[in-house]
C-alpha cells in the first residue's frame, strides 16, 4: 500500500515554534521514509474564528513560506492551500451526514474555544473536526503527524473513516495513524509552563514567532517565567517544575541531547546562564529558516507559483477517489 501523508497548519495569527516542532520538524523528519507527502495551509478552517480572518491571504503566504524554508521541497512534495481543493468540503458534508453530533461536542477543542451562549456559537467551529477528516481523508492519508492537541481530531477522523466505509459496506478509506513524537508533542508557552504555546494567547511573549528577530527571541527567552530554585540532575524533579521543563525540553531539542545530558551540563546552574545558552541554540537553529522565509515572501509570484503545482497534484489525487465515494452514496454521476 502506497503510504501517504496529509498535515495542515491553520493560517491563523504567528506561526510559532509550537507549530514548527510539532509539526512541520516531524513532517520533515519523515520525508524520505513515505510515498507521497501532502501539506496543507488549511485557511477553511481559519474562518471558524472570526476573529482569524482579517490576515488571512498574508498568514496563508507565511505558512507556505514557513514550510520551504523549513526544509520541505516543493517540487518532491506537494503544498497547497485548502480552498484550491474544493473537494474538502464537498466530503466534509458527507461527514457531517454519518456523523453524531454527540462525537464533536465531546472534542475539547470545541469546548474550549465554543462562545459559553450556545445560540451564539457557529455552526463551523462544531463540524470542523467533519472538515478536518475531509481533509485527511479525501487523500487516503495513512499517516497523519500532528502535535498531541490534535490526537483527539485524528482518532475522530479514524472513527469517521470506519463509520462511512460500514454506511456504504465497502473499504473506502484507510485508518489513518497519528504520528506523534514525544519530545516535540506539546511545547510549552513561556509564561505558564501548564499552557501549550499557542497562537490565541494574548501574550506575544507567551510563543517565539517563526519571524522574531534574534533580539526578540533573546528578550521573549529572558523574559521567560522560571522558579527559584537551581537545576538538579534528577528528571522526576522537573516534573513539579513545568516551566523549567519546558525551557530545559527546548534545550535538548536544539542542541540534539538527551534531557539527562542537559541536566547532567546544568546541574546547580541559575536559570541566567540557561536562558543564554538556549537563545544562543534558537537563534542557531532558527535564524536561517527566518532569512529564508523572508525571502520566499519577498517573491510572492514563485511562492505561488509552487502553491497551484501543489493544488493540481492535490486535485488530481482527490478527483477519482470522489468519484469512488459519490458512487459509493448512491448520487447519480454523469459521467
Ligand atoms: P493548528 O494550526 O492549531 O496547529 C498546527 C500544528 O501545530 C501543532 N501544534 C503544536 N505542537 C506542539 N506544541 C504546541 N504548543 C503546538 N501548537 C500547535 C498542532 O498539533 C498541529 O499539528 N486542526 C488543525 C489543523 C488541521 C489539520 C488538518 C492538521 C486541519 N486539517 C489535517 C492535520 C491534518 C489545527 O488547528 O492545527
Amino acid at each position: 500500500m502506497t503510504t501517504r501523508i496529509l498535515s495542515g497548519i491553520r493560517p491563523t495569527g504567528h506561526i510559532h515554534l509550537g507549530n514548527y516542532l510539532g509539526a512541520i520538524c516531524s513532517w520533515v523528519d519523515m520525508l524520505n521514509t513515505i510515498d507521497e507527502c501532502f501539506f496543507c495551509i488549511v485557511d477553511q478552517h481559519a474562518l471558524t474564528t472570526a476573529e482569524d480572518s482579517k490576515d488571512l491571504r498574508k498568514n496563508t503566504l507565511t505558512i507556505a513560506a514557513a514550510y520551504i524554508a523549513s526544509g520541505i521541497d516543493p517540487v518532491k512534495n506537494h503544498i497547497f492551500i485548502q480552498s484550491h481543493v474544493p473537494y474538502h468540503t464537498e466530503l466534509a458534508w458527507y461527514f457531517n451526514c454519518i456523523t453524531p453530533m454527540g462525537w464533536l461536542s465531546r472534542m475539547t477543542q470545541f469546548k474550549d474555544k465554543a462562545n459559553k451562549n450556545k445560540d451564539h456559537t457557529m455552526t463551523g467551529l462544531f463540524v470542523y473536526p467533519a472538515l478536518m477528516a475531509a481533509d485527511i481523508l479525501a487523500y487516503k492519508a495513512t499517516h497523519v503527524p500532528v502535535g498531541e492537541d490534535q490526537k483527539q481530531h485524528v482518532e475522530l477522523t479514524r472513527d469517521i473513516a470506519h463509520a462511512f466505509n460500514n454506511y456504504v459496506d465497502k473499504q473506502i478509506f484507510p485508518l489513518p495513524e497519528p504520528i506523534i513524537k514525544k519530545e516535540t508533542a506539546r511545547i510549552m508557552s513561556l509564561r505558564d509552563g501548564l499552557k501549550k504555546m499557542s497562537k490565541s494567547d494574548p501574550s506575544d511573549y507567551s510563543r517565539i514567532h517563526l519571524l522574531d528577530d534574534n533580539e526578540t527571541i533573546a528578550l521573549k527567552i529572558r523574559k521567560a517565567k522560571t522558579d527559584a530554585e537551581p537545576i538538579s540532575n534528577l528528571v522526576s524533579d522537573l516534573e513539579s517544575r513545568p516551566e523549567a521543563k519546558n525551557l530545559l525540553n527546548l534545550y535538548a531539542i536544539f542542541t540534539q541531547n538527551s534531557m539527562e545530558k542537559v541536566l547532567e551540563e546544568f546541574e546547580g546552574k541559575l536559570f541566567s546562564e540557561i536562558k543564554s545558552k538556549l537563545s544562543d541554540a534558537t537563534i542557531n537553529h532558527m535564524e536561517p529558516i527566518r532569512l529564508q522565509m523572508i525571502k520566499l515572501l519577498n517573491d510572492e509570484s514563485t511562492l505561488i507559483q509552487h502553491l497551484k503545482k501543489g493544488a493540481n497534484a492535490a486535485n488530481s489525487l482527490v478527483e477519482p477517489h470522489m468519484q469512488e465515494i459519490r458512487h459509493s452514496l448512491n448520487l447519480l454521476l454523469c459521467l
